[in-house]
Formats: structure tokens, sequence, C-alpha cells
């Protein structure tokens, strides 16, 4: 269960080799001893967690679908679940993804399929337990078409959607769902591209989601200068926008 200042006593992180993920993790841990869970695709590869109370490195593959009833019947098995975080993702490359249809679906397969899988499974069985947290990393880029990143941009759109709309199917359940909305964060996922503006950190995308913990559904821009800017964006005509 969540202590009084909504710290989960234990962790899940679905994509456990993210590096936001892993910076989530250790903002917990830092605060309270915590069990952590990590879930990806090649177990010995997650990481180290030092501080926490234990360390469990599972399989999962977010676009392996077929495979999740019995990896969250698994999960939930072993005990009740405090928090999970959503935090598998792939980038992928915008020129390739616009040539070669089975790129753009690796994209869409991971970033949404496999996501809407995931949350599907997690909600229920949180709502069931009647107690919970999920931490849905999804993106600015899903907020408004852009030419450079415009593929994963619509994955993270998906995403989006579905996610504000797991935020209503929760009220009432005992779960919140933290919705994060960061802007480029410098991990490895963006290491090859140029760093856009109000770029951050993935310690400081941490530090904004633990700060909503224990409160319920939310909705979180990293950095919060992202909310005007991208409503701003969103207000501005086609033609004003592409000759920016
Ligand atoms: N970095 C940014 O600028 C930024 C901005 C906004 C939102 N986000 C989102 O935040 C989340 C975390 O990003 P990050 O920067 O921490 O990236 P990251 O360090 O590259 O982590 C992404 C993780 O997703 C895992 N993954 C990819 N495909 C998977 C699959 N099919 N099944 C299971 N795991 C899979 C990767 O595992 P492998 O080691 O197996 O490849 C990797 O550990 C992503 O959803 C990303 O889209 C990132």
């Amino acid at each position: 269960m969540n202590d009084a200042f909504g710290l989960p006593s234990r962790i899940v992180v679905l994509g456990g080799g993210s590096e936001i993920g892993q910076a989530i993790v250790a903002a917990i841990v830092a605060e309270k001893p915590a069990d952590v869970v990590l879930a990806g695709r090649t177990p010995v590869t997650l990481p180290d967690v030092p501080a926490a109370r234990s360390l469990e490195r599972i399989e999962f593959d977010a676009t392996a679908t077929e495979s999740h009833g019995a990896f969250f019947d698994s999960l939930f098995a072993a005990g009740d679940v405090d928090l999970v975080v959503l935090a598998f993702g792939v980038v992928g490359e915008q020129a390739v993804a616009e040539q070669d249809p089975a790129a753009a679906v690796e994209i869409a397969m991971t970033n949404y399929v496999g996501a809407v899988s995931s949350l599907t499974h997690v909600s229920t069985r949180l709502a069931a337990q009647g107690h919970g947290t999920i931490v849905v990393l999804s993106s600015v880029a899903g907020q408004k078409a852009r030419r450079s990143n415009s593929v994963y941009g619509s994955s993270k759109a998906g995403l989006d959607a579905f996610t504000e709309g797991l935020q209503l199917a929760s009220l009432g359940t005992g779960v919140g769902v933290i919705h994060v909305r960061p802007g480029f964060v410098k991990t490895k996922m963006t290491a090859n591209l140029k760093a856009a503006p109000f770029a951050t950190t993935a310690e400081a995308v941490a530090t904004a989601v633990v700060a909503e913990l224990g409160k319920g559904n939310r909705t979180v821009w990293v950095p919060a200068i992202l909310r005007p800017v991208m409503w701003l964006i969103r207000a501005m005509p086609p033609r004003v926008l592409r000759s920016l």
C-alpha cells in the first residue's frame, strides 16, 4: 500500500531499461524503501537499483500482446502492486518509417498497441485491488504532428487520448493515473537527436512525477512551460505554423 505521502511499496516499471523510468524509481526509493520489479525485453541487461528493498528483473515485450494476460496474472499473483510506470517506447527514424511500413508499424505497435494492452491489463487488476497508481509517459509529440517525428507523434497521440480516457474510467475505483507529457528529455532515446527548445532531464521528469504521487488523477507537463507553449502551437493556423 502507499504510505501517507503517497509513496508506493511495490513498484513495477514496464520498459525497465528506460532512463526516465529508472529516474522515477530512484527518486522514490531515495525517500522510502520499496520492492522494485523491472520488466524488459532482455532482463539481464536491466540496471541495478541500489537503494531498492528488493529487485526483480523479468521478461516483458510490449509488442507480444498475446503473452500479456499470463504476464500480468503472474505479476499480481506475487502480491499487490502500488505503482506501475509505463516507460517503454521507441522513437524510430522518421525518414525510415515514412518509406517502410514495417518500421512505422513497429513504432505504432510498441507505443500505442502495446501500451493499450498493458494499460488495460494493469488498470483492471489495480481496480480489483482497490488501490494503485499508473504513471503513463506520453509526450508533447502527441499534441501536434511535426514533420520531423510525425510517426512517433501519432503513436503518442493515440496513447495520450487513451490515457485521458483511462483517467475518466478510473474515477471512483481507487486507482490514480498520472499522465506525463514530457518535452525533449536527454536520454539514450534522444542521444542522436538535436535537442529541442525546453529540453529537460530524466531527473526533472522524476521530480515532477513524484510530486504528484498519491493525489489521484494528474496531468504533468515537463517542463511546465510546455503547457501554454503547446496550447499556443495548437491554436495557430496551419499556414502560420508551416512558416515557422
Ligand atoms: N526521451 C524523451 O525525449 C522523451 C520525451 C517524451 C516522452 N518520452 C517517452 O518516455 C518513455 C521513456 O523514454 P526514455 O527516454 O526513458 O527512453 P529509453 O531510455 O530509450 O527507454 C525506452 C525503453 O523502452 C524499452 N522498450 C522498447 N521497446 C520495447 C518493447 N517492445 N517491450 C519492452 N520494452 C521495450 C527499451 O528497452 P530495450 O533496452 O529492450 O530497447 C528501453 O529500455 C518512452 O515511452 C518515450 O517515448 C521520452
